[in-house]
């Protein structure tokens, strides 16, 4: 009556559906992880090919008015020195990124009124101007800043749920409500932008079920994009003590999200390597197919600490391209040439 693991995995191969308890069961079966690896590896080959995106990640403000549990930058943490980057500076970063090759620049920074769409809508005309695709991931806004910010130039936007357990939500993320960060991820949609949301793993409280849940949300959002990382206890929190994510569980929730939405664009996330070397790479050979370099001046790195042990911190801009760069051949794939937009696929993919 009850299927195998191996026969669930073929079932999501050939039908992209699974129900919650069979994710559950792919989470957690030990003899699942293999078996599931490779299959995320060959439908990520067959749908959106060996090239990897890269973005380069300018992290142009460390000020946050939120309070996440989770989060170094969160406003009651002094022990960060925070910045903002001026205008000219992110002009000159995205230059430079530009001139390293890059096609697509991702503009991150915590929740920062001061860059309200009036500030940052003309730094995205000029960015424009290099002929890149611009994503944004600068938190919860109205629609109305959506809008004016997409008209100034944004492509893309990236606002992870986080956790699709709207009570551990509203207690991880003190005064949000999860039923806005919902809002903003359809308003975002409606607008025009790509959309990319995406989940922390191994939150304290967290569950196995409302994990798989988290996969079924990315699908019935129909997401352009997800990112998936462990959660790392941040010495500088209320979360210092906690016991932190897995690299093992952060891989097959993205391996089940390839599964699941095969043409999205699904990066190898700088916390997966922060708990293990290589592990971008790994993510890459896992189902993932995006790589997101940072291109910020060494000087700013170690004041934007989501989380302990943030790699690259002594790396300038141009040593971090040629490593991620050399990596790719290294494990036999090339870095995509163009901008990365998903390419929508209907199943069973490129033949
Ligand atoms: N560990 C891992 N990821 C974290 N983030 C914030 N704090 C941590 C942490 N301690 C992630 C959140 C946020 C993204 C920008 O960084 O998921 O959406
Ligand atoms: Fe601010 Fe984002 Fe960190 Fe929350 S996760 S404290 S919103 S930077
Ligand atoms: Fe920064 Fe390897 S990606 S040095």
């Amino acid at each position: 009556m009850s299927m195998t693991v191996e026969e669930l995995i073929a079932k999501a191969e050939q039908t992209q559906q699974l129900t919650e308890d069979e994710l559950v069961l792919l989470l957690t079966d030990p003899a699942a992880a293999a078996p599931l690896y490779e299959a995320a590896n060959r439908v990520r080959e067959q749908y959106v090919g060996p090239q990897v995106e890269l973005r380069g990640l300018i992290e142009f403000s460390n000020i946050c008015k939120q309070n996440c549990l989770y989060c170094g930058l969160r406003r009651d943490n002094r022990q960060v020195p925070r910045y903002r980057l001026e205008a000219k500076m992110i002009l000159d970063f995205g230059r430079r990124a530009a001139e390293l090759g890059y096609k697509t620049l991702v503009l991150q920074s915590g929740e920062d009124d001061f860059f309200a769409p009036e500030r940052l809508g003309p730094v995205l005309q000029e960015l424009k101007n290099l002929g890149v695709a611009l994503t944004l991931s600068i938190g919860e806004k109205s629609r109305e800043e959506y809008a004016a910010l997409r008209v100034a130039g944004a492509d893309r936007y990236l606002l992870r749920i986080e956790t699709t357990d709207k009570e551990l939500y509203e207690k991880m993320d003190p005064g949000m409500s999860w039923d806005n960060r919902v809002r903003c991820l359809l308003d975002l949609k409606e607008l025009g932008y790509e959309v990319g949301t995406g989940s922390l793993v191994g939150l304290p409280g967290q569950t196995i079920e409302s994990l798989a849940r988290d996969v079924l949300f990315f699908q019935k959002l129909d997401v352009d994009m997800v990112g998936i990382g462990p959660f790392i206890p941040n010495p500088d929190t209320p979360l210092a003590e906690a016991v932190g994510g897995t690299f093992d569980l952060a891989c097959r929730m993205m391996a089940l999200t390839r599964l699941l939405l095969p043409d999205a664009n699904i990066p190898a996330t700088t916390a997966m390597e922060t708990l293990q070397p290589d592990g971008r790479m790994l993510a890459l050979q896992r189902g993932a197919n995006v790589v997101m370099p940072n291109v910020t001046d060494t000087d700013y790195r170690k004041m934007y600490m989501l989380y302990p042990g943030k790699i690259c911190l002594n790396d300038a801009p141009a040593d971090c391209r040629g490593c991620v760069t050399g990596k790719i051949h290294g494990i036999g794939r090339s870095v995509s040439q163009d901008q990365g937009f998903r390419r929508r696929r209907k199943s069973g993919g490129m033949n």
